[in-house]
């Protein structure tokens, strides 16, 4: 085998590899990022980069123009290795990690979930880890008391937790006990047996006993526990380790994966490391990966890709917070269904097959070191159940966190994306459906949409009357693309300014040289070529209008069917609660001026950051919560809008600024016939 070296720039990472291997798969296997939207179909043409030296063998098809063939710029999907390579990865190429820290930052209001804050955000919230470490001493056999190991073990630590129940007045465990409750027997991870015996003798009877207590109280009268539901134990330890105890909790998404290190005895967050999910290189959404997982090796390639990134995250979250990886006893994570599938190696292929039915919604929790995950062998990996193929465990932890399973006032859950979810409901019941946005709001299939990375622009202003456009881009530099909460800016903005109309058509009589006729119809430049970083006009085009007003009208009209499937109205609402990385990022008054959100007081609104990560975080700090998120998950009940007649026909009323229906935006309606006046006799508009 002839082996030959690629040099990937501006990153300087050298890679040994056969000639002959494909330069995007070189890529991914030196860990450079480089955007794969179309997962290698060479239709996308994000993959581009430019080749300084060496020789290639490269297909051009339709991702890349003629002219920038001509240049040397090649879709590393398309090429092969023939030589030596030094390969630069342009800016719009490559996903920078940093703006991830940007997600984290303005979440909560940058705080971190302690368990005070919980408290706060999730209703019925107590302290009462999930997961604990009880110091216990042992008595020693003697003559006369031959009980095995495991006996007398057993003995001590029940003992130890009936105390620790004792030792909370408030805790209603207590008085059932004394009226006879029965204490559910402590169940024994066979691994534990193995060591018992030496722990025992080599730290004179004084050890360290971790016990997964899974959620499951003894309670008065409750019957006979499935065994999985009883405290187990899971790990003996010599002398006291109670200090080293620390959870994981993780929000696996289908672009990035974001991490926090729970200090267990604190009760608090400790530290947060996120990056984008390495998957991402066989795709950009989970239909691409499920079509991908359906190649040879596929699946388990995906699976080894997802668990790459967790074990980066563990790596750099232990080095934040200065633990041994040994002190980590547990990890919860919150998934989307097809995420969740990849990381349990499950094939996900009848989640896009008609009547889309995923593997299971409960999957039991598993050992974390059998998939993969580089953390101690006694350490399990819980994930939360999903209710269909595109309703996972991610929302049902969100749910969890934003309380309004609890609550008696009608609530809307909105997790804005790709697979746009809504959630409406209340203490009694929870009706979901999944929107199917489509990945505009990613920033795909726009001309110069990216992802929220640097350079990315996120904010923008137009003048009324030279339509001179004032932008903000993620990272004050130069301009490289739109991100998703840019685009929903630029749209209203623009609509708001006239510059385009109700339909999303460009008004082309306005006195100005940013509208123009470009190669796919009347385009708007956002930045000349020389003040951008990617040397080209950065412009916005009436079929990336198109796209986003066909995204939002999914999302509200997702909403308005779910609502009225119950009979329900907008007004109804007590609160709408908004996750999701992107969701963070939007502008409400924007949002609802485009109509992408319902016309609301601004004040029901509420943003709760990482949805899905607050909830990994709060089954492990409060072990009700286990039952809670199967409840919520059973609670749920799923409508396939597809097969939901009148979603259509709201779909094709939303489809229009803000909607069809003037009535269910009157202020805004009100707001842009106040706006045209002064315009009209400024004689601006024609
Ligand atoms: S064209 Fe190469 S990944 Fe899409």
């Amino acid at each position: 085998m002839e082996t030959k070296k690629v040099r990937f720039l501006p990153y300087d990472m050298e890679i040994p590899v056969a000639k002959g291997e494909n330069l995007l798969q070189t890529a991914i296997a030196a860990g450079v990022y480089i955007n794969a939207s179309c997962g290698g179909e060479g239709v996308c043409g994000k993959c581009k980069v430019f080749i300084e030296k060496g020789r290639v063998e490269s297909k051009r098809t339709e991702g890349l123009s003629q002219a920038e063939y001509d240049q040397g710029y090649r879709q590393s999907c398309q090429t092969t290795i023939l030589d030596d390579l030094e390969v630069r990865v342009p800016v719009e190429s490559y996903l920078d990690k940093r703006v991830l820290e940007r997600i984290r930052q303005r979440e909560i209001g940058g705080r971190s979930p302690s368990h005070h804050m919980l408290e706060h955000l999730v209703e019925g919230w107590c302290y009462d880890p999930l997961v604990c470490k009880y110091l216990l001493k042992v008595d020693p056999p003697t003559s006369g008391d031959r009980r095995f190991d495991l006996s007398r073990l057993l003995v001590s630590l029940q003992k130890r937790i009936l105390r620790e129940y004792t030792e909370r007045p408030k805790d209603n465990i207590l008085p059932s006990l004394e009226k006879g409750g029965r204490f559910e027997p402590i169940t024994v991870d066979f691994r534990v047996l193995h060591a018992l015996p030496h722990v025992l003798r080599h730290s004179n009877w004084e050890i360290t006993a971790t016990v997964v207590h899974a959620g499951v109280h003894p309670r008065e009268g409750m019957q006979q526990l499935t065994r999985s539901k009883n405290p187990q134990l899971i790990r003996v330890e010599s002398g006291d380790t109670t200090k080293r105890h620390y959870s994981l909790a993780l929000d696996i998404g289908t672009t990035s994966v974001c991490g926090q290190m729970l200090d267990m005895n604190k009760g608090q967050s400790v530290a947060e490391s996120s990056d984008y999910n390495a998957q991402i290189s066989y795709g950009d959404d989970v239909i691409t990966r499920i079509i991908y997982s359906q190649r040879p090796g596929g699946l388990e390639r995906l699976q080894q890709k997802i668990v790459f990134t967790i074990n980066h995250i563990i790596k750099d979250l232990l080095k934040k917070v200065g633990i041994s990886v040994d002190d980590i006893s547990y990890i919860a994570v919150a998934g989307n269904t097809t995420m969740t599938h990849l990381l349990c190696s499950l094939d996900p292929k009848y989640i896009r097959e008609s009547p889309y039915i995923p593997v299971a919604n409960y999957i039991p929790p598993v050992r974390a070191t059998n998939l993969g995950i580089d953390v101690s062998e006694h350490v399990q990996l819980y994930t939360f159940p999903s209710v269909a193929s595109y309703v996972g465990g991610d929302i049902v932890a969100g749910i969890l966190a934003s309380g309004i399973y609890k609550k008696s006032a009608l609530s809307l859950y909105m997790d804005i994306g790709t697979n746009g979810e809504v959630v409406i409901g209340n203490s009694e019941w929870l009706i979901t459906a999944s929107c199917s946005a489509g990945p505009a709001f990613e920033g795909s299939g726009i001309h110069h949409g990216m992802r929220a990375t640097t350079g990315a622009v996120e904010d923008f202003r137009i003048n009324p009357v030279t339509y001179e456009p004032m932008i903000i881009t993620i990272g004050r530099v130069k301009p490289k693309g739109i991100c998703g909460s840019g685009l929903i800016n630029v749209m209203a903005e623009l609509f708001e300014a006239q510059v385009i109309d109700r339909s999303g058509k460009f008004n082309a009589n306005l006195p100005t040289n940013r509208i123009r006729k470009g190669e796919y119809g009347d385009e708007y430049v956002l930045a000349w070529a020389n003040d951008t970083q990617i040397n080209q006009d950065i412009v916005i085009t009436e079929p990336d209008i198109d796209n986003l007003i066909r995204a939002k009208a999914a999302m509200y009209a997702g909403c308005a069917a779910l609502l009225e499937s119950t009979g329900l109205k907008a007004s109804d609402l007590h609160q709408i609660i908004i996750t999701g990385a992107f969701g963070n990022f939007i502008d409400l008054e924007r949002s609802i001026l485009i109509g992408l959100l319902p016309e609301l007081p601004l004040e029901k609104f509420l943003f709760i950051g990482n949805g899905s990560l607050l909830g990994a975080t709060a089954i492990c700090f409060c072990r009700n919560m286990v039952d809670d998120a199967e409840r919520i998950a059973k609670m749920m009940t799923n409508v396939e809008l597809t097969e939901y007649h009148p979603f259509m026909e709201k779909y094709i009323a939303a489809l229009f600024l803000p909607h069809t229906n003037e009535a269910e935006f009157p202020k805004m309606n009100k707001r842009l016939a106040t706006l045209q006046q002064p315009k009209l006799m400024r004689g601006v508009v024609a």
